[in-house]
């Protein structure tokens, strides 16, 4: 029987499939590489959750998602970007920055060792599949894929920087330089939107890091091959980030998306841009005023690899309470998330699927 594969007049058994899947080790890489041209069923998304085909009428709305240029971040023209931040932080809970500083080759060697880790044999990536979260690196086909109601077509590389470092032969040789140093510049990266972020809401500069929020550094570097079906399933269903904010850097397949007004909104790959996003923890500090949004990924059929890199920053302090910062609030302005802490935060995140606003409300008040 093959991998997912119905078997003859028995119902399909999901369980079964998914874990053989699993257990096989091969990632939907895998899939492809053995010449798969359907999709195995517990891939398969409901027709409610799958992109309705637009007709080429649609209004060009790519063009929404706000880019702004961070050049001169640190003379006159901050006050120009800390409203151009807070605006789409406000609207969108999605920018795109260019010019940061972070070299061209830079970016370029990050994807190109994301893409070579992923493009291994096999038996070399199987070494490292696991879903022992507790490591510090692991590597598997959808983190929840034993929660998740239909699973999503990619494959990701996971390593936590901090605030615990990962043993350093743990990482992959293949990418460990270039991962270390992806780390490095999007850690400087986030200091300065977390001050421009802190700004934009009239809180002092040093806010979020006081509030250990440079701290908690999480990798989770994507690989969505190719799809024979993609209007089947998606490469990421629609969820929001979990912590503070997400430095994204994608290569130019394209095919993520954002919800605005009801609507998906491309975030169309612009050369040596990065994506950011507001997470479900900066909603609630900011009580409210910046939206962590819903997005997603559709699945392709483009023989090149979409590869995405996302760096999740989150407070590292686990005992520690957060909730709305209270200088915004007052009693005109009360609180609506009450306190919590990491702990119990992260819980309910690791022991549910991926899915849209459900976290962030459960701590609502
Ligand atoms: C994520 C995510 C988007 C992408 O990892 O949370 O939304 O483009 N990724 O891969
Ligand atoms: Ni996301």
């Amino acid at each position: 029987m093959t991998i997912g594969a119905t078997n003859g007049d028995h119902e399909y058994d999901r369980a079964t499939a998914v874990k053989q899947f699993d257990e096989s080790k091969i990632g939907v890489k895998g899939l492809v590489d053995s010449g798969a041209t359907t999709i195995p069923p517990f891939f398969i998304h409901p027709p409610e959750a799958l992109p309705i085909s637009t007709s080429s009428t649609a209004p060009p709305v790519s063009e929404l998602i706000p880019v702004v240029d961070l050049t001169g971040v640190d003379s006159d023209r901050r006050s120009r970007i800390v409203e151009q931040i807070r605006n789409a932080s406000r609207e969108f809970g999605f920018f795109q920055i260019i010019n940061h500083g972070v070299p061209s080759d830079v970016i370029n060697s990050t994807i190109d060792a994301i893409k070579a880790f992923n493009e291994q044999p096999t038996e070399v990536k199987s070494q490292y599949y696991t879903r022992d979260m507790g490591r510090g690196v692991f590597f598997a086909t959808n983190f929840d894929l034993y929660k998740s109601k239909a699973a999503t077509w990619r494959d990701t590389v996971h390593v936590r920087f901090s605030p615990t470092a990962p043993e350093i032969e743990d990482i992959p040789e293949i990418l460990r330089r270039e991962i270390l140093e992806w780390d490095q510049h999007t850690r400087r990266l986030g200091e300065v939107l977390m001050e421009t972020l802190s700004e934009g809401l009239g809180v002092k500069s040093e806010r979020f890091k006081e509030l250990s929020c440079l701290e908690g550094r999480v990798m989770a570097a994507h690989y969505y091959p190719y799809c024979p079906q993609p209007d089947l399933t998606l490469g990421i269903e629609s969820h929001t980030d979990p912590g503070l904010l997400t430095v994204l850097l994608q290569n130019h397949i394209g095919g993520l998306q954002v919800k605005h007004d009801d609507e998906w909104l491309d975030v169309k790959p612009v050369p040596d841009a990065l994506v950011i996003n507001i997470g479900n923890i900066l909603q609630i500090f900011s009580n409210d005023e910046f939206k962590s949004v819903e997005h997603r990924v559709l699945a392709h059929s483009c023989r090149e690899p979409r590869i995405s890199i996302a760096i999740f920053m989150d407070p590292g302090k686990m005992e520690q309470l957060y909730g709305p910062l209270p200088e915004l609030t007052s009693p005109e302005n009360p609180a609506v998330f009450r306190q919590f802490t990491l702990v119990e935060y992260f819980k309910r995140f690791v022991t549910k699927e991926l899915d849209g606003k459900s976290l962030i409300n459960f701590f609502r008040l």
